[in-house]
């Protein structure tokens, strides 16, 4: 059955970028297993993310001159209109729920790799979309700026081990709390 698993790095008082989307806080940072992105790709069948993530993405790879790195299919919510980097890279709107069936034929019987951002990877979770969250929690704090999930929200942890400066923490996501 199709996982959907966030699998992002944090500050350590969560959050995804700065106000000004910056990761330079997160580049810097040492791993000491740099395998990790691939090892968990290679059970990932799609990729979901919201328009901010795209736009770094494209200013990113417009910067590096890189192509675009997935091959598997790719859907960006948003409500622009974008040129597309690639094939694979679909744009779509509205409710998670009402693509879901697209995004698990798309991923074809392997997970799905929510990349974020925050708000999208909570609106899947009010639609019972996000299972998981694999957080690699960098050792800084940033005071503000794009929140890991906003909102409330109750989670299990399942594992937690090192790479590098980071704790990686993964969590199953239980959903909104009903006792608290
Ligand atoms: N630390 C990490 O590993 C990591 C991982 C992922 C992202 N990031 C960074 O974190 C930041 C995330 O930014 P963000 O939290 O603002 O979020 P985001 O999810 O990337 O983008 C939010 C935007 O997506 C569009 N959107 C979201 N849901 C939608 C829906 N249901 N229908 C249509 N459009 C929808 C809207 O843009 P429009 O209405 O303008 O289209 C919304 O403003 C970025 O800087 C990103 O580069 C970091």
């Amino acid at each position: 059955m199709t996982r959907y698993r966030y699998y992002t790095a944090a500050s350590l008082d969560g959050f995804l970028a700065d106000e000004h989307d910056s990761l330079a806080w997160l580049f810097v940072q040492e791993q000491d297993d740099p395998a990790h992105h691939d090892t968990f790709m290679t059970g990932i069948g799609a990729t979901v993310m919201g328009a901010t993530t795209y736009g770094w993405l494209v200013d990113h790879l417009a910067d590096t001159g890189e192509p675009w790195p997935y091959e598997i299919p790719c859907f960006v919510f948003t409500h622009r209109t974008w040129e597309p980097l690639a094939e694979s890279v679909r744009f779509v709107s509205g409710t998670p729920g009402g693509h879901r069936s697209a995004i698990e034929v798309a991923a074809a019987g392997r997970d799905v790799w929510v990349v974020g951002g925050g708000g999208l990877a909570a609106d899947l979770a009010d639609a019972g979309m996000l299972d998981e969250a694999e957080v690699s929690i960098a050792p800084v704090t940033l005071g503000s700026g794009r929140p890991l999930l906003p909102g409330r929200f109750d989670l299990r942890l399942r594992a937690a081990e090192r790479n590098g400066a980071f704790l990686v923490a993964t969590y199953d996501v239980l959903g909104r709390p009903t006792t608290w």
